[in-house]
C-alpha cells in the first residue's frame, strides 16, 4: 500500500557547505543572522514546522561551528560532511547514507535562502505526493542573470538550464529556480547517480535531475514563491535585504497579533518576539532574542530589551535598557534611563529614573527612587541584592551587595547600604548636615575685602 500523509517519511537534505567568500567575514555565511537565529536555524526552523522529523545537514570541511549550530537547533539532525565542493548535487550526494534508509520524500534546501515558508514546503510535498518524481520550486525574477532556468511545458518542468550552460532564447526566460527541490525518495539515488558534470562549470549540477527524471518518463513539476521568499544571501547587501523582509514579517504578524507599533519600520524585533494583545509599541524599540511581553504593557520610545518577561500592564521606557534574566511583573513602571539585569521586579513596583539595578530581586509594589545603584560586583564576582516588598529606596542611594533590604523598610536619599536593613527599619547612610547661621554672609564680606586688598596692590 502506498504511504500518503503524514504516514510519508521525509527527509530534508540541507546543503551548509557554502563558502561565502563574499561575505569577508571569519564567520561561515550561514551562521550570520537575520532576526537574531543564524540562517542555518532558520532553515531548519521551517523544516521542523513543516513536521518534518529527519534531516542532514551537509557542511564543509573543518567546520565545527556550523556543525555545532545544526545540533543547537535541531538536536536530531544527522552530519555529513563534503570534502569537495563538486556541486550541488555532488553535496547532496554526501548524505548518502541517510538518502539510503528508504525515505518516500526527498526536501533539498540551501541554508543561505533563510525566508522560506513552511507552507512553501507543505505545498512541495503535497504536489509530490500527487506522483511527481520531481518538484522543483521556481520565482519570476526581476532580474534571472546569474540563475538556473525553468524550461517548462504547461504544468510539466522538461529541464532547468543553468544561466552559464543556457542558450539566448533560455536566458530570455524569467522563470528561475530558487534550488528547493523535492524528490522522490525510491528514486533520488539512482536520478543523483545519473548526473555527471558535463556542463560550463565542470560541476554536478542538482538541476540536471529534472532531465533525467524526464528521459525515463517520470513525471516533474514545479511550484512557484515569491521572489522575496526564496532569495539567496551572498554577501552582505543581500543579508541587510534578507533582515528588512524579515523584519517586515515579524512586524506584521505582532501587529495581526494585536500588538499596536506606532511606526513600524522602526521597530527591530527577533525570530521569538511575543507580543501580547493590546501591547503599545512606540518607536525606535529593539527586541533582541527571547522577549515574551503580555497583554496591554506598553514599551516607550528608544527601549532596548533582550532576554526579558515583561508581565502584563507594565511599562518600560523611554530609553529603558533590559538585559537578559530580567523579569518585570504585572503593572511595574521601569522608566527612563533604567538599566536592568537579571533584575525581578515584583508586580506594581517602580524604578522610574536613572538607576542600575542588576542582579536583583524587587518586592511588589516597592519604589526605587531616582539613581539607584546595586553595586553588584567587585572586579571578581557578582553578588545579589534583595529589596522586600513595599520598601522604599531613597533617591541616589548604592546598595552594596550582598545586601538585603526588607519589607516596608526605608533607605534615606544618598546612602551608601553596606549592612542589611531589617523589615520597616530606616536606615540612612550619609554624611551628617553641617549647619552654621549666617555663615553665607560671612563668608562673601570676607572675601570681597580678600579681594579688594589684592586689586589695590
Ligand atoms: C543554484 C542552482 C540554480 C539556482 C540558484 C538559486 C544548481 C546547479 N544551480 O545555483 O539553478 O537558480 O542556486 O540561488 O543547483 N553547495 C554545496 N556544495 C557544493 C555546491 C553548492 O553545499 O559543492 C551549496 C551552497 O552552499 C549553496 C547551494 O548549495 O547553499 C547553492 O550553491 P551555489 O553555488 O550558490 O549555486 P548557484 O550557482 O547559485
Ligand atoms: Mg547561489
Amino acid at each position: 500500500m502506498q504511504a500518503t500523509g503524514s504516514e510519508r517519511r521525509c527527509l530534508a537534505v540541507v546543503l551548509a557547505a557554502g563558502e561565502g567568500t563574499r561575505m569577508k567575514s571569519s564567520r561561515p555565511k550561514v551562521l550570520h543572522d537575520i532576526a537574531g537565529r543564524s540562517m542555518l536555524g532558520h532553515v531548519l526552523a521551517s523544516v521542523k514546522e513543516a513536521g518534518i522529523a529527519d534531516v542532514a545537514v551537509v557542511v564543509g570541511p573543518q567546520r565545527p561551528d556550523v556543525e555545532a549550530e545544526a545540533r543547537a537547533q535541531f538536536p536530531a539532525a544527522s552530519l555529513f560532511v563534503q570534502t569537495e565542493r563538486l556541486g550541488t548535487a555532488h553535496a547532496v550526494l554526501a548524505a548518502r547514507e541517510a538518502l539510503a534508509r528508504g525515505y518516500n520524500e526527498i526536501i533539498i534546501l540551501f541554508a543561505d535562502t533563510p525566508l522560506l515558508e513552511t507552507a512553501t514546503l507543505v505545498a512541495m510535498r503535497q504536489r509530490l505526493e500527487a506522483g511527481n518524481a520531481v518538484v522543483a520550486l521556481g520565482f519570476e525574477a526581476a532580474d534571472p542573470t546569474g540563475y538556473g532556468r525553468f524550461v517548462t511545458k504547461g504544468a510539466t518542468l522538461d529541464a532547468i538550464r543553468e544561466h552559464k550552460d543556457a542558450s539566448e532564447s533560455e536566458r530570455m526566460i524569467r522563470l528561475c529556480n530558487s534550488g528547493l527541490m523535492a524528490v522522490d525518495g525510491a528514486l533520488a539515488l539512482s536520478l543523483l547517480d545519473a548526473i555527471d558534470r558535463n556542463n560550463a562549470q565542470k560541476e554536478f549540477y542538482l538541476t540536471d535531475i529534472v532531465g533525467i527524471a524526464r528521459s525515463r518518463d517520470l513525471a516533474t513539476s514545479f511550484a512557484l514563491a515569491p521572489e522575496d521568499e526564496v532569495m539567496g544571501v551572498n554577501d552582505r547587501v543581500q543579508l541587510a535585504k534578507a533582515e528588512s523582509l524579515m523584519q517586515n514579517r515579524l512586524r506584521r504578524k505582532a501587529m495581526l497579533n494585536g500588538a499596536t507599533l506606532q511606526a513600524p519600520e522602526t521597530v527591530h524585533m527577533s525570530f521569538d518576539t511575543v507580543l501580547g494583545r493590546d501591547v503599545d509599541v512606540e518607536p525606535y524599540v529593539y527586541f533582541g532574542p527571547r522577549v515574551k511581553v503580555a497583554d496591554q504593557v506598553v514599551i516607550h520610545a528608544f527601549s532596548h530589551l533582550e532576554d526579558t518577561v515583561i508581565e502584563s500592564a507594565a511599562s518600560l521606557g523611554p530609553f529603558a535598557r533590559s538585559r537578559p534574566g530580567s523579569h518585570v511583573g504585572a503593572g511595574a513602571k521601569i522608566g527612563n534611563f533604567v538599566e536592568l539585569k537579571k533584575a525581578n521586579i515584583g508586580a506594581g513596583a517602580k524604578v522610574s529614573h536613572l538607576s542600575y539595578i542588576g542582579d536583583a530581586e524587587v518586592g511588589p509594589e516597592a519604589n526605587i527612587g531616582a539613581g539607584t545603584i546595586t553595586c553588584n560586583y567587585d572586579g571578581f564576582f557578582k553578588y545579589k541584592t534583595v529589596i522586600g516588598a513595599g520598601a522604599f529606596i531613597g533617591a541616589n542611594s548604592s546598595l552594596v551587595a550582598p545586601i538585603s533590604i526588607g519589607d516596608g523598610a526605608y533607605v534615606g536619599s544618598g546612602s551608601v547600604i553596606t549592612k542589611d536593613v531589617a523589615p520597616d527599619q530606616l536606615a540612612v547612610a550619609r554624611g551628617k548636615q553641617l549647619a552654621k547661621d549666617g555663615w553665607g554672609a560671612r563668608f562673601r564680606a570676607a572675601s570681597e575685602a580678600k579681594k579688594k586688598a589684592k586689586d589695590q596692590k
